[in-house]
């Protein structure tokens, strides 16, 4: 009976397997019919444009003409498509970029392809790129991504300091710099679109994008972004240029806690209270600054102003931005922004358009999107003239970016990303960013010879943790798998050779018959990002204080480093440390850390907002 039982078990297990296997064998076959479909249509595409003499094809003609002349070829279908920016992910079929004539696609932050390696991402926005220009005019998309540390979608890049540290470094030669280099290690991605830099000017750094800006001051903010807009895009000796967008359009530093739309948030995605002077004077110079550098793209924040939606302004994008500041670029919303407007996706749609907005992150359904949008033309509810404004809006940034001109420089060596040389800048990008907050008996710069060094802290051998958030993931990653030197490494090469330096992560030394020479603990804040950082007290954690507490006890002198964000809350304790120092998020190469804590360099960075420690 047993044995019965048991083969009647195996029959059936074989029977489900069987179908199973089978299942598995069937949709990988219409995956690969679907696909073949895909490569077929695409190839039968008809690209009108090839082997024409129409003047927008013409790279000698001016701009304006080339922007109308195909503006005046285009089909309502094709204008209105150039209105979506679609998240890659929502992308099912590439003929979709033709069908649809999609304007944009982004990768929204860890969107990667797979592998993630700077050749995957390079054969995937090709095919985007190949795609569009297959289309009956061929007009090129433009891809986007988040490169606001360096193109950190990418394990090997370089990661520079987030832009707090930026700001600390009060140096716009090298934040141009900083941004050059990041242009040549997104291009060489095949990608031309950064959406960065962020120009917000923090007015609280419970604020989970503190780090992403350059601080409170506004001066500071205008100078270094406008040297960053320029780096990315008018590289003349590099030649690359990657269209910027600044952000977030507009007073996005100053939302009050509490005020967040999000039911995760506090602050972020909030309510902006601040009057219109204040708005004007504060927050509204570092955008008139970078426009008048040459920024080609604005992106309207997801807060709230006088109890509307920053993507429903009327006031603030067209009379403001466009008409006042005479913008000539396109507006791009942020993230499902302008759905936020209304519970009604019809109207939300108008509503954004009419006020401004050229191209929607949707990101996500792009049919009913362009269903709504011709409706609301058929409709009255949006003017023929409003949609050709932003068309041509659009048309002309990618002409200015000489996209029609050629395809993707596929001859950009991707051995630019990570490389040395910039590498060195993110270096000294670091060393320039570091900020003492305290330094008793001038302890600091510590000497080179000492006997012995203990290291600890949770950041002391973390690429991640230095690194922050927006690195490989949205939220930041963990550990010591992307390229870079950590702290720790720093310090063990800048020491000199007779010197032992012992490194325990939770500060657990030896201390009964002697303390050491010196005790660093570095320590700080663990990866976040956008709302997900909101904080009511930033300060450090039980684990981080008893960490300090044990390198306290076995050192004779103590140097605490702060990795993180924000200014952090160590009044309570500060007054028990020797030495402390601000190194914000440095990124890739924390041996810029070491270069000044031993001397090499001097200590120059300033407090990019405030920070009181006692
Ligand atoms: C952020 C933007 C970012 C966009 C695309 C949004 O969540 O607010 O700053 O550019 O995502 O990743």
């Amino acid at each position: 009976m047993k044995q019965y039982l048991k083969k009647k078990f195996t029959v059936k297990a074989l029977i489900y397997l069987g179908i199973v296997m089978g299942l598995i064998i069937i949709s990988y076959g219409i995956y690969w019919a679907n696909t073949q479909i895909q490569l077929k249509k695409l190839q039968q595409t008809v690209a009108e444009y090839k082997n024409q003499n129409w003047p927008y094809l013409n790279s000698t003609l001016p701009l304006e003409q080339r922007v109308q002349d195909l503006l005046s070829r285009m089909t309502q279908a094709e204008k209105i498509g150039q209105l979506a920016l679609v998240e890659k992910n929502s992308v099912h079929n590439l003929t979709d970029v033709i069908t649809y004539g999609l304007g944009g696609i982004l990768s929204g932050s860890g969107a990667k392809p797979e592998p993630n390696t700077p050749e995957a991402w390079l054969s995937m926005v090709t095919a985007f790129d190949t795609a569009s220009r297959n289309s009956r005019l061929g007009i090129p998309v433009l891809y986007g991504v988040d490169a606001n540390h360096g193109h950190s979608n990418v394990p090997g890049a370089t990661l520079f300091p987030h832009f707090i540290g930026l700001g600390a470094t009060h140096d716009a030669d090298l934040v141009f710099r900083v941004a050059q280099a990041t242009a040549a290690e997104t291009a060489a991605s095949g990608i031309f679109w950064n959406f960065s830099p962020m120009l917000d000017v923090v007015q609280d750094p419970r604020w989970g994008r503190t780090y992403e800006s350059f601080g409170s001051n506004t001066k500071s903010v205008s100078q270094l972004g406008e040297a960053y807009i320029k780096g990315l895009q008018n590289s003349s000796s590099t030649n690359i240029t990657v269209l910027g967008t600044v952000k977030h359009y507009l007073g996005v530093g100053a939302m009050v806690w509490g005020s967040s739309t999000n039911k995760n948030f506090f602050i972020d995605q909030g309510t902006t209270t601040i009057d219109e002077m204040t708005l004007r004077t504060v927050h509204l110079p570092p955008f008139q600054a970078a426009i008048n550098s040459g920024a080609m793209s604005v992106m309207v924040g997801l807060n709230s102003w006088q109890g509307q939606k920053m993507a429903a302004s009327h006031y603030l994008i067209t009379d403001v931005l466009k008409n006042e500041l005479a913008f000539k670029g396109f507006v791009v919303s942020d993230w499902y922004g302008v759905y936020e407007i209304d519970s009604n996706k019809y109207r939300s749609t108008i509503t954004a358009i009419n006020a401004g907005v050229d191209m929607v992150m949707l990101p996500f359904d792009y049919k009913s999107f362009i269903t709504d949008v011709g409706s609301a033309i058929r409709n009255d509810d949006i003017s023929q003239t409003r949609l050709d404004d932003a068309v041509s809006r659009i048309l002309r940034v990618k002409f200015k970016l000489g996209l029609f001109d050629h395809p993707i420089k596929q001859n950009l060596s991707q051995a630019i990303i990570g490389s040395k040389a910039h590498r060195d800048i993110a270096r000294e990008a670091v060393r320039k960013s570091l900020v003492i907050l305290k330094n008793n008996n001038h302890l600091l710069p510590l000497s080179k010879e000492a006997n012995r060094i203990i290291v600890a802290g949770a950041v002391a051998d973390n690429l991640g943790r230095q690194a922050g958030g927006w690195t490989v993931e949205w939220q930041g990653i963990d550990g010591n798998w992307i390229d870079g030197t950590t702290i720790l490494n720093g310090i063990r090469q800048a020491v000199s050779p007779t010197t032992t330096v012992e490194y325990s992560q939770a500060g657990n030394f030896d201390h009964a018959t002697s303390r050491a020479d010196i005790g660093i603990a570095i320590v700080g804040e663990k990866p976040y990002a956008e709302g997900w950082g909101d904080n009511p007290h930033p300060a450090l954690t039980d684990e981080d204080l008893t960490t300090i507490q044990n390198v306290k006890q076995a050192s004779k002198k103590l140097v605490v480093i702060i990795v993180s964000g924000r200014p952090l809350d160590i009044k309570p304790y500060a007054h028990d440390w020797d030495a402390v120092i601000a190194a914000w998020l440095p990124g890739s190469e924390g041996n810029g850390v070491s270069d000044v804590l031993f001397g090499d360099y001097p200590f120059t960075g300033k407090l990019p907002i405030a920070w009181k420690i006692k």
